[in-house]
């Protein structure tokens, strides 16, 4: 039994469209973030402010390796950052058919501009941030995935429906 997980980078949507492809396919949804703000009582954003990285990625092993202990099959968003580590990667791997939300930096920095919640963007040109995190993360998420959606020029609903067209392909994968 595979879990379905959606990756990719801060505003590709991973929880609003989770949510509802979830309700679409009676699974249950679950946001790692809001597993980890939920286990230690914090936001994303004061755990890096009080304990930093390096603490929070440790987090989000921990809360992977939870959540994919599930006996009920769930979609899964993760955190941004998460595939980054290769342990993270293979719990992926082993555990769910795992489907990659990819858009440009251009389309991240558009959704991502007003943004105050997420740590690493909170530089002085986080137009540079995006462009450099993006080009280091993107081949990483595309090792990753077990399917690539690009977003963008689409809209939720269109990205929706096309993660619906997908979906014997995703039941397949997944059942087994
Ligand atoms: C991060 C992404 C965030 C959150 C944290 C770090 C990242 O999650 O985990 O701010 O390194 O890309 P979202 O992708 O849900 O915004």
């Amino acid at each position: 039994m595979k879990h379905l997980i959606f990756i990719g980078f801060m505003g590709s949507g991973k929880t609003t469209l989770g949510k509802r492809l979830s309700k679409k396919l009676h699974i249950k949804f679950v946001d790692t973030d809001q597993y980890i703000e939920d286990m230690e009582g914090k936001s994303i954003r004061e755990i890096f402010e009080t304990e930093g990285e390096d603490f929070f990625r440790n987090l989000e092993t921990k809360a992977l390796k939870d959540l994919l202990q599930s006996p009920n099959r769930l979609l899964l968003s993760l955190g941004g950052g998460t595939p980054l580590r290769e342990e993270n990667r293979r719990l992926i791997k082993e555990n769910g058919f795992c489907i990659y939300l990819q858009m440009s930096a251009e389309e991240a920095y558009i959704r991502l501009k007003k943004d105050t919640k997420r740590p690493l963007l909170q530089t002085k040109n986080p137009k540079q941030t995006i462009e450099d995190m993006l080009e280091k993360r993107n081949p990483i998420y595309e090792s990753a995935a077990d399917y690539i959606l690009k977003e963008d020029g689409k809209n939720i609903p269109q990205v929706l429906n096309e993660l619906l067209e997908i979906e014997g392909t995703v039941y397949e994968n997944i059942s087994d």
